[in-house]
């Protein structure tokens, strides 16, 4: 989607609420391999009520998660939040040029998006012909430039060259596609607990049926740990994930935090259930920064009778000789976007 045509190698740059996330992929032959992968907080004022707001900021976090990672790439690509694009599909005649289906694809487009057509980024794909072989089959998407712009503009800030620009959920898909083979052929929940947002997708046999995300994630638990032990942003985040916190967080904060996130999986299901004819799910995976809670996987596993496991989005790659094993961390859950993004060179 929004895109040129992409080099061999792309840098996927994941920009989320809280962090850069930067994965460089290479192919030689079949086998994967990941040359390269590094983490940088964003500054503080980069994001503002969980969206990102600050070019400026954001580019600095990039800066810094390229001079760690060290790669030499300068192609990246990027990726949209599914929740701030529109996608539609539509159907048009299939006899008509490129300027008319532009056009008539555009007349379209109005029709799905409350803001001017002039402020909006479309893009299109046909994804195949009607019955009657008259018509193609189209998957429209928007969305507003300002969304787009603010992404390119950091990444050209810290120095990239922004190659194509696409959408999570397709990201994710691409992800389940190559890398995740050996859940090919289950009906799969990618659960994705982040700072300030948890979605969740369903794949069946790699192709995405279903999703949804609610605003629920580990800031929450970090904003209970400043309150209950009067430490401040900084002290309670690093707190967390160091688990060196008074007794009582694992009983009186870090238990009832799980249950919740258990009660959110809860509500997922329900209404996966109720939107799909579908009765069971084979396997759930846990992505995002929350995935690292100690024992939610066991939690998850026992509460639904359901298979869990930490995502890991190197599972089929080598590791490249700038990954230090020595620093390769438990955090990779927190990867699966910028690894879907870097796959897109590959294309
Ligand atoms: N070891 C850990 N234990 C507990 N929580 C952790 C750990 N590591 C990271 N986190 C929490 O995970 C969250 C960040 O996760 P992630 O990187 O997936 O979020 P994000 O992608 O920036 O957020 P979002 O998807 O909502 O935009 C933060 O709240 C962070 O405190
Ligand atoms: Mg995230």
């Amino acid at each position: 989607m929004f895109s040129f045509m992409p080099p061999k190698v792309l840098l996927g740059i994941d920009i989320s609420s809280t962090a850069v996330k930067l994965v460089e992929l290479r192919k030689k032959g079949k086998a994967y391999k990941v040359e390269t992968y590094a983490i940088a907080p964003l500054p503080e004022g980069a994001t503002s009520e969980g969206s990102l707001v600050n070019a400026r900021l954001i580019a600095k976090a990039i800066k810094h998660a390229v001079k760690k990672s060290r790669t030499r790439i300068k192609h990246c690509a990027l990726a949209v939040p599914s929740s701030l694009v529109v996608s539609q599909k539509i159907r048009v005649p299939n006899d008509l040029d490129q300027y008319d289906l532009d056009s008539l694809i555009r007349l379209e487009a109005e029709q799905y998006i409350p803001y001017p057509i002039d402020a909006v980024q479309l893009d299109y794909n046909i994804i195949g012909t009607s019955k009657d072989g008259k018509h193609f089959d189209v998957l429209l998407v928007v969305s507003r430039s300002e969304n787009i712009n603010l992404r390119v503009d950091a990444a050209e800030l810290a120095g990239l060259n922004v190659k194509l620009v696409d959408i999570e959920s397709h990201i994710l898909e691409k992800l389940m596609n190559h890398l995740m083979v050996n859940h090919h052929n289950e009906l799969l929940a990618v659960l994705d607990y982040g700072a300030v947002m948890t979605k969740i997708t369903f794949f069946k046999n790699s192709q995405l049926i279903f999703s949804q995300e609610y605003a629920f994630g580990g800031e929450q638990l970090t904003s209970e740990i400043m309150q209950r032990f009067g430490l401040n942003l900084d002290e309670a985040r690093q707190a967390k994930q160091s688990g060196n916190l008074p007794e009582s967080y694992i009983p009186e904060v870090l238990e009832p935090f799980k249950q919740r996130m258990s009660k959110q999986l809860g509500r997922f299901l329900q209404l996966f259930y109720a939107a799909t004819h579908e009765n069971h799910i084979d396997r759930i995976l846990l992505a995002g920064g929350c995935a690292l809670i100690p024992g939610i996987d066991e939690q998850i596993q026992t509460d639904f009778d359901i298979p869990t496991l930490i995502a890991n989005p190197f599972l089929n790659c080598s590791l490249g000789k700038k990954i230090d094993p020595q620093y390769f961390t438990s955090d990779i859950s927190t990867l699966l976007h910028a690894t879907g993004l870097s796959l897109r060179g590959m294309d």
